[in-house]
């Protein structure tokens, strides 16, 4: 009865290719990037749970404590059917909201959505175990591609935790909203965990902790490619470079090329330089203002409904409604 079910959009084969498109055009681009999405296989999927120890990272304590104070609110707000969680990872936060709506007596199914197959397939299977009566579908898709394909019961709540939602730049943030209110009815809600902007002296050390897990966490990436696409980078080459961006109010992480270097991705038949200083951007994670997010939900064609922060003020979850 009940049996869980996992879906998959997203094939190894895509995986594989997509990595390789965005290899290609940043590593060829001036300046080079990477997108963040290549951080997170196992080793980077393990440091990141480790980053969320650390002292200096205050985002997932500081989420944590508001759902911790606040679930109960959300869920006698949404008393939704189903509860959709993009980029769910191992759903640890979430529990909180499961817990919160079963009480309310609504929840009937949860679908978890992660790019990681197997980290879905780990979080369905210890869910299953731990709410055998609540129905869950995952999805194995990437939320920039597979918005459309969500399932569930209207009301359905879209939760984005973590503030993920700061890896897009300011227009990819615009399309991602626009195309999520596309697939929610009127009446459905969207919860959203936001970092918000601070005195750059505890923002900073965030991303660049003493202990070094996060510098290890951003050399990651070169592990991942010279792994999938048998590239030659030499990880010790490369320092991690944290920088406050107060224009565009994010944090920048890169990774700079300590001398020069000349690296193969064998499997792209491509070779790139780097001269000695060059950097490689590997993440944008920007910090928001209230006003700033609600204009953004609102252009998108949400309602703004709720906000709440915790008691220092430095992360807050908003609770929005499609209209
Ligand atoms: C998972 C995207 C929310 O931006 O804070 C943590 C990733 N990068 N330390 C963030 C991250 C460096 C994290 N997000």
């Amino acid at each position: 009865m009940n049996a869980p079910r996992v879906d998959v959009y997203l094939t190894h084969d895509h995986a594989d290719r997509s990595l390789r498109a965005d290899a290609l055009r940043g590593l060829t681009s001036s300046p080079k990037w990477l997108p963040p999405k290549w951080f997170y296989d196992k080793r980077g999927s393990d440091l990141f749970e480790e980053i969320t120890r650390l002292p200096e990272y205050y985002p997932t304590r500081a989420e944590r404590s508001i759902l911790d104070a606040y679930a109960g609110d959300i869920a006698r707000r949404t008393g939704v059917h189903t509860l959709v969680e993009l980029g769910s990872g191992s759903s640890d936060k979430t529990r909180l909201l499961l817990d919160a709506l079963q009480g309310e007596g609504s929840l009937r199914e949860f679908v978890p959505l992660d790019v990681s197959e197997t980290a879905l397939r780990d979080a369905v299977e210890a869910l299953h175990t731990d709410y055998p009566a609540l129905g869950l579908h995952g999805v194995v898709g990437d939320f920039t591609e597979h918005l459309g394909h969500i399932p569930g019961q209207a009301p359905r709540m879209v939760v984005f935790l973590g503030g993920t939602i700061g890896n897009f730049f300011p227009k990819e943030r615009a399309t991602f909203l626009g195309d999520l209110h596309n697939t929610l009815e009127p009446g459905e809600w969207f919860l959203l965990g936001v970092d918000l902007v601070k005195d750059p002296a505890a923002l900073v050390p965030a991303y660049d902790d003493a202990a070094g897990v996060t510098a290890e966490f951003n050399r990651n990436v070169l592990a991942v490619l010279n792994r999938e696409l048998s590239g030659d980078f030499d990880l010790p080459n490369y320092r991690h470079v944290a920088v406050w961006d107060a224009e565009n109010e994010w944090i920048e992480m890169r990774l700079r090329a300590t001398a020069a270097a000349t690296v193969t991705l064998a499997d792209l038949d491509l070779q790139i330089e780097l001269a000695a200083g060059e950097e490689i951007r590997t993440e944008i994670s920007s910090k928001f203002r209230r006003e700033g997010i609600e204009r953004e939900l609102t252009a998108a064609g949400f309602s703004p409904d709720s906000w709440w922060t915790d008691p220092e003020g430095r992360f807050a979850l908003s609770l929005a409604r499609a209209t």
